[in-house]
């Protein structure tokens, strides 16, 4: 007869370099929808970890699932050791998890004014030892404003008076769905650039939601893509970018120009010529000969704009390759320009704002950087 499985205790220890948040597993149907599926997330200690998806990808179902404000299905969400949530068995009500969470909207309380807003919800004793002023301070707003009604405040205020109410209680864990979506591109900027101080300085460990790139890349030690209720690929900014892991992120993330080509040990064969692989992690078939898509990134195009002497660097060593150009959209900073081939491949580039080519000019440019490829 077998002896009866010893199950582990459901608090286990918690060991210094385990995550600070760990999800394994994670479910949630919403009505005949799964909108969250298997999900595994860890989170060390201190780190922001942005989770980018699109509008439906159930963003914000993950960050209720932590909070406590929904039941999960299936799935475990511990946090510093604690189980927070173990399928339908364990529900650990959401003032009991030490999470702080700013909502994507309607964020603070229209009869309180700002200093009871960020006191809503502190015990007595919290309340003693909390500085609002401080905490004002910290998310970049002058103490005047503790006595200000929200609707004496713009959008970015408000959303900077919500995030010093979440970090009031000092949160282990700080969950952002959206904060800064309402915001003008400017003030997004210097929004998210003094949330992101107050976190690291605070030494939260976080998760930011958002559909905007730049927020995601800027902002996550790192990125969780979400698609339709799994995550596809969680990376460093650095790796996501460069190496997604596979066509469709590729696509999501940034802009890809996709061209066919045939791997020749460390380099790739394409249209735009011999273009040097992304070398870091070897990959199983780099070396031979084989049919790839090459991924080039828009910036990675680097042209040779001559007025004056027009077409004369063209097919010189440094700018191998020449394109017509059919437009250019002008941004300031930088600008977009579409390219083709000769052999009528059409591309984009993105190049700096100053000294740009005409349209119908011939120019030349070359690869800069190394390309990653996938099975074709
Ligand atoms: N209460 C609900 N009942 C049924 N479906 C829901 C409910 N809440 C959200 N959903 C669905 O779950 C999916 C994910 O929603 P959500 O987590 O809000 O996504 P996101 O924040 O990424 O936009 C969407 O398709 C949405 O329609
Ligand atoms: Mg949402």
């Amino acid at each position: 007869m077998s002896r009866p499985v010893p199950q582990p205790h459901p608090v286990a220890e918690h060991r210094a370099n385990d995550p600070d948040l760990s999800i394994a597993g994670l479910r949630k149907v919403l009505g005949s929808q799964t909108v969250l599926d298997g999900i595994d997330l860890d989170v060390s200690a201190g780190q922001i970890i942005t989770v980018l998806g699109p509008s439906g990808s159930g963003k914000t179902t993950l960050l209720r699932l932590i909070c406590g404000f929904e039941r999960a299905d299936a799935g475990v969400i511990r946090l510093s050791g604690r189980l927070l949530a173990d399928g339908r068995k364990t529900h650990m009500p959401p003032e009991r998890r030490g999470v702080g969470y700013v909502a994507q909207e309607g964020a603070l309380f229209p009869h309180l004014d700002v200093r009871r807003n960020i006191e809503f919800g502190l015990s007595r004793r919290q309340r003693a030892t909390t500085d609002v002023e401080d905490l004002l301070a910290a998310v970049g707003l002058p103490a005047s404003y503790a006595n200000r009604a929200p609707s004496a405040l713009s959008g970015g205020e408000q959303q900077r008076v919500a995030l010093a109410r979440a970090l009031a209680p000092g949160p282990h864990l700080v969950l952002l769905d959206e904060p800064f979506s309402s915001l003008d591109a400017g003030l997004r900027v210097e929004t998210r650039n003094a949330v992101a101080k107050r976190l690291r300085d605070a030494g939260a460990t976080a998760i930011l939601v958002t559909h905007d790139q730049d927020e995601a890349l800027s902002m996550g030690d790192k990125v969780a893509v979400m698609h339709n209720g799994r995550l596809a690929q969680v990376a460093s900014p650095r790796t996501l970018y460069d190496r997604p892991a596979n066509l469709d992120i590729a696509r999501f993330i940034g802009e890809a120009v996709l061209v066919p080509g045939i791997t020749a040990g460390d380099t790739v064969d394409c249209c735009f010529g011999r273009l040097q692989l992304t070398t870091q992690v070897p990959r199983p078939g780099v070396g031979d000969r084989r049919d790839v898509n090459v991924l080039i990134r828009p910036e990675q195009f680097r042209l040779c704009v001559d007025h004056a002497a027009d077409n004369q660097t063209i097919g010189s060593d440094a700018f191998p390759s020449t394109a017509c150009v059919e437009q250019i959209l002008f941004y300031g900073h930088d600008a977009r320009i579409q390219l083709r081939l000769r052999d009528g491949q059409p591309f984009t580039a993105t190049v700096p704002g100053f000294d740009l080519p005409a349209i119908g000019q011939t120019v030349s440019f070359r690869v800069a950087g190394n390309v990653y490829t996938y099975p074709y």
